[in-house]
């Protein structure tokens, strides 16, 4: 038995407080052998930087995955290409930089390949998610044969698009596990193939707010319709993840449970 856990995304300075003062208490306790976090909002909501992904990285992550907000940060782009266990959605058109799976290895040994992928509904127009999955499995079965665990970050806007993701993949990977809306669901379940999903496992952050920024210019942006400087929020931090428990003979999910610490 392999037990991951994959982390929402991850908000600002308080979600890497969150971080800083949880996660290693957190795999311990709970005896985690792999895990995933999704950080495409680790530096002031809006992307990464080389400064930020290295603080992180003194933490027990074994992948970071990341969204539409990659791209925010200029400076962090560059990353994509250096960093062989950072990600980014897997559909983005052929020629951009870094890439959107990869595969690493448990402290025992087991490889777990991990795919990160955009949907299309109200987000930014890239390539489609299903047929391009696809083709990752495909990719993924041609360079290790032997991989059966395979965590699937699907970071969307439509709650029916990341379902359809759920059971389009259902048998077919170890877990299929929403980002981007900052907001957990109490989904999670295995599906009838052994997949874990969870629609969305909610924000790393400060609950304190709007999916994570200061209320009040998120206010005026809606009552005046123009745009406003947002300023990510600082109170109220949590955890937010899922813990799925994975037959590695089978690569099939036994147990899904939603995580929630409350930072002290
Ligand atoms: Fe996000
Ligand atoms: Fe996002």
């Amino acid at each position: 038995m392999t037990r991951l856990l994959f982390i929402g995304d991850i908000m600002g300075s308080a979600g890497r407080k969150a971080v800083a003062g949880h996660l290693e208490e957190l795999v311990d306790r709970e005896r985690v052998d792999f895990v995933v976090a999704n950080v495409e909002n680790a530096a002031g909501g809006f992307g990464i930087t080389a400064e930020v992904l290295a603080e992180l990285e003194a933490y027990p992550v074994d992948v970071w995955t990341t969204g539409n907000h990659v791209w925010d940060k200029k400076e962090g782009v560059p990353l994509l290409d250096a960093h062989p266990a950072l990600l980014r959605p897997a559909n983005y058109p052929d020629g951009n930089p870094g890439r959107g799976w990869c595969i690493e290895e448990t402290a025992a040994g087991v490889p777990v390949a991990v795919v990160n992928l955009q949907g299309q509904s109200l987000m930014p127009p890239i390539d489609n998610a299903f047929r391009k999955v696809d083709e990752v499995l495909e990719a993924i079965r041609n360079a290790r044969p032997e991989v059966c665990l395979i965590i699937v970050d699907i970071h969307a806007e439509a709650t029916s698009e990341k379902q359809a993701m759920g059971w389009h993949l259902d048998g077919r990977v170890t877990a299929v596990l929403g980002t981007h809306t900052h907001v957990p669901t109490a989904d999670e379940r295995i599906l009838p193939q052994g997949t874990a999903f969870q629609t969305d496992v909610g924000m790393t952050g400060p609950y304190e707010s709007i999916i994570g920024m200061k209320p009040a210019k998120v206010l005026e942006r809606f009552l005046l319709n123009t745009p406003r400087p947002f300023e990510p929020a600082k109170r109220d931090i949590q955890l937010r993840g899922a813990l799925i428990d994975a037959d590695d003979a089978t690569g099939k999910a036994t147990a899904i449970k939603r995580v929630t610490v409350k930072a002290k």
